[in-house]
């Protein structure tokens, strides 16, 4: 998918967010670790305090989709260049969140396979962390061919309690396109 052309697939259409959208981007955010503190890399309080000029760097360093159902941004799925020399041929997943009103409308799946595609001409392998608990993220990304390659006991901890995270990957299996 061009970063230009937005992609339709009945209602919802995939765009990549650039810095204008920021800071609809830490709106949507936001709401995903009030809803889902547990299950993503941050708090609500932490991202509160950072500034929407942060949000908007995040987004031209990374590469997000968002899926806009009637205008409205209802999910987010990015993915970054892991640093250092030796790491270029990464990519880390993150930011992957669809609205609870919107799910189970293939929107995840929708949002996952076109980063894929973009991933693929840039990258070799892309990874990813789970909590271990997350039966529906788990299932969308074993469908989308991740493999897990190793489990990490309390990767996380929220209050008093830890979250144990599986780390997954998907070996694209060949170079990428010259880029
Ligand atoms: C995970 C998440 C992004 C899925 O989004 P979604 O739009 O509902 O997903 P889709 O409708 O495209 O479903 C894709 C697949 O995911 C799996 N899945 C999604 N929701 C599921 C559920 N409640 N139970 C079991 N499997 C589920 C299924 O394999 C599904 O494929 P199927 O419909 O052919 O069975 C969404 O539940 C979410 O935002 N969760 C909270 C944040 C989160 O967990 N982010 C991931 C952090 S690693």
């Amino acid at each position: 998918m061009s970063d230009e052309k937005p992609s339709l697939s009945s209602d919802v259409m995939l765009r990549r967010l650039r810095a204008d959208d920021a800071a609809n981007f830490k709106a949507i955010r936001l709401e995903a670790l009030q809803a889902s503190p547990e299950l993503l890399g941050s708090t609500f309080e932490f991202d509160n305090e950072l500034d929407v000029t942060w949000f908007a760097g995040r987004l031209e360093e990374s590469h997000v989709l968002g899926a806009f159902r009637a205008g409205v941004l209802a999910g987010t799925a990015g993915f970054s260049v892991q640093h250092g020399p030796k790491n270029a041929h990464k990519g880390r997943v993150w930011g992957m969140y669809v609205q609870s009103r919107a799910r189970r409308l293939g929107i995840g799946r929708l949002l996952v396979s076109a980063l894929l595609d973009v991933a693929r001409a840039r990258l070799e392998i892309v990874q990813l962390t789970v909590v271990t608990t997350n039966q529906p993220a788990r299932r969308l990304y074993d469908s989308l061919g991740f493999v897990e390659f190793g489990m990490e006991p309390k990767a996380s901890k929220l209050g008093d309690h830890y979250y144990d995270e599986a780390h997954m990957m998907l070996d694209f299996g060949r170079k990428p396109d010259a880029f």
